[in-house]
């Protein structure tokens, strides 16, 4: 049995079972403290129920603030312990991370938008399918307004899981072949390569896939149109330089 509960910056000090892999990046003390200071609920630890060792954990982030048109999630550090991977580990926490991303699941729930073939017309809404597109459109807006309120209200009073951003985004090595088909399975894609992004991270004889890395993204509900991925992602060549800017 495991439990998931917020990564503590303490967790460094007993997660080399996890961190002992090649593909997995270590940073230096303070990054961890930063992240978990400042998004504490996107930084999360996977551990034994009873003997607490450490099974995985993600490090995430969402930024830049929202209104901002590029407000994302991302996730920086997700790593499996060898002995635990292929247990849906890290599904449970990518699947975490975007519901902190995307809008708040609580609220869909509340979504007056149901299916109308099993209600028998007992109940409140207006079942009137004759109205002009006038009055619909009116309360289409009527709707929306307060959806928004209700979601202001939730969010002042903390209830909101979801933080609504477009979309979430990763780096990954262009050879870490294991993780790049787990991320496309869950709906991620190529939006450009990153040409040396590992700069400094490589090894003796490294290729140039070792040193260059994707950017994989997803959209989330807000994206809509999905203006924020693209297929011909693995054509499109960037630097890291342009990829800070
Ligand atoms: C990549 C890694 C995170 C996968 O973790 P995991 O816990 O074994 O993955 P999961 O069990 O949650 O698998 C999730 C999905 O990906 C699939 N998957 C996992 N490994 C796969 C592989 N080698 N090839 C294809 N699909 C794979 C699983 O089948 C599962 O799909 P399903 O829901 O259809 O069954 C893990 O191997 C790891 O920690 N690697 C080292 C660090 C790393 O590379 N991190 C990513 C850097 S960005």
């Amino acid at each position: 049995m495991s439990i998931i509960r917020p990564f503590d910056p303490t967790d460094i000090l007993k997660f080399n079972n996890v961190n002992s892999d090649a593909w997995t990046a270590t940073y230096h003390n303070g990054y961890y403290a930063s992240y978990t200071a400042q998004w504490p609920d996107f930084c999360l630890t996977i551990e034994g129920s009873f003997d607490k060792t450490i099974k995985a954990y993600m490090i995430a982030k969402h930024e830049p603030p929202s209104p901002d048109p590029q407000h994302h999630g991302h996730l920086t550090a997700l790593s499996i312990s060898p002995e635990f991977r292929s247990l849906h580990l890290a599904k449970t926490l990518m699947n975490l991370l975007e519901i902190l991303s995307g809008s708040n699941p609580r609220l869909k729930q509340n979504d007056h938008n149901h299916d109308h073939s099993n209600c028998n017309g007992h109940h409140d809404h207006n079942h009137d399918h004759m109205k002009n597109e006038i009055e619909i459109n009116n309360n289409n807006k009527e709707k929306e307004e307060e959806e928004e309120e209700e979601e202001e209200e939730e969010r002042s009073k903390g209830n909101i899981d979801g933080v609504n951003a477009w979309f979430v985004d990763l780096f990954v090595r262009c050879n870490n072949t294991r993780a790049i088909e787990m991320y496309e399975k869950m709906g991620y894609s190529v939006y450009r390569r990153v040409v040396d992004y590992y700069h400094g991270m490589e090894g003796i004889g490294s290729t140039r896939d070792e040193l260059d890395g994707y950017d994989m993204r997803k959209s989330m509900p807000k994206d809509t149109t999905k203006r924020y991925v693209r297929s011909n992602g693995k054509d499109i060549l960037v630097s890291p330089d342009q990829v800070w800017a």
